[in-house]
């Protein structure tokens, strides 16, 4: 079973315009001290947004069969993923994949902002929050595991 990780605001956004729409050093320290050395799945449009991630090994879901990444691998669908990956997201992510996870790892981030993609709370409803792992005035981190 995998790990997913996951931001949202205290409003339910994930995203804009194809990133992030706060600016969170902790929450990213979180994914760079989580996701280093590991295997990790992004959507396409996820890819897309984010900067170089050096040492991550980074597989990309698409659908375009000739869909070629530089410092990235393309996957086609979920039977693709390695077991041991880091489901990292965006929101059509999220809604393949975490029927397959048994952690979250959730960070709140404690504002309220625009966005055009979001959190669903149906992602969480067969987990329970087990473990604060990081909580400061500006976000929080939450394990949730499954229970069902
Ligand atoms: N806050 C967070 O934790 C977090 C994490 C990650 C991303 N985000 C944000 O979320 C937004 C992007 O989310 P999104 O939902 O629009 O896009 P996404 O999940 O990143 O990527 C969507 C793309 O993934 C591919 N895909 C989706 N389902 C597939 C399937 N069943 N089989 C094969 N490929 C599949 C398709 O690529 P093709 O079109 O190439 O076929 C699809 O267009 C951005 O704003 C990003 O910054 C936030």
């Amino acid at each position: 079973m995998m790990t997913a990780l996951v931001a949202r605001s205290q409003n339910g956004v994930i995203g804009k315009d194809g990133g992030l729409p706060w600016h969170c050093k902790g929450d990213l320290q979180f994914f760079k001290r989580t996701t280093m050395d590991r295997k990790i799945v992004v959507g396409r449009t996820t890819f897309e947004g984010l900067p170089p991630l050096k040492g991550r090994d980074i597989y990309v879901l698409t659908r375009n069969p000739d869909a070629a990444f530089k410092n990235a691998t393309a996957i086609h669908s979920a039977d693709e993923i390695p077991e041991d990956a880091i489901i990292c997201g965006g929101a059509a992510v999220y809604d393949l994949t975490l029927g397959r996870c048994d952690e979250i790892l959730v960070t709140t981030v404690k504002q309220d902002v625009e966005g055009d993609t979001f959190f669903n709370p149906r992602w969480l409803a067969d987990f329970k929050p087990v473990e604060t792992l990081e909580e400061t005035g500006e976000y929080s981190i939450v394990s949730y595991k499954r229970v069902s």
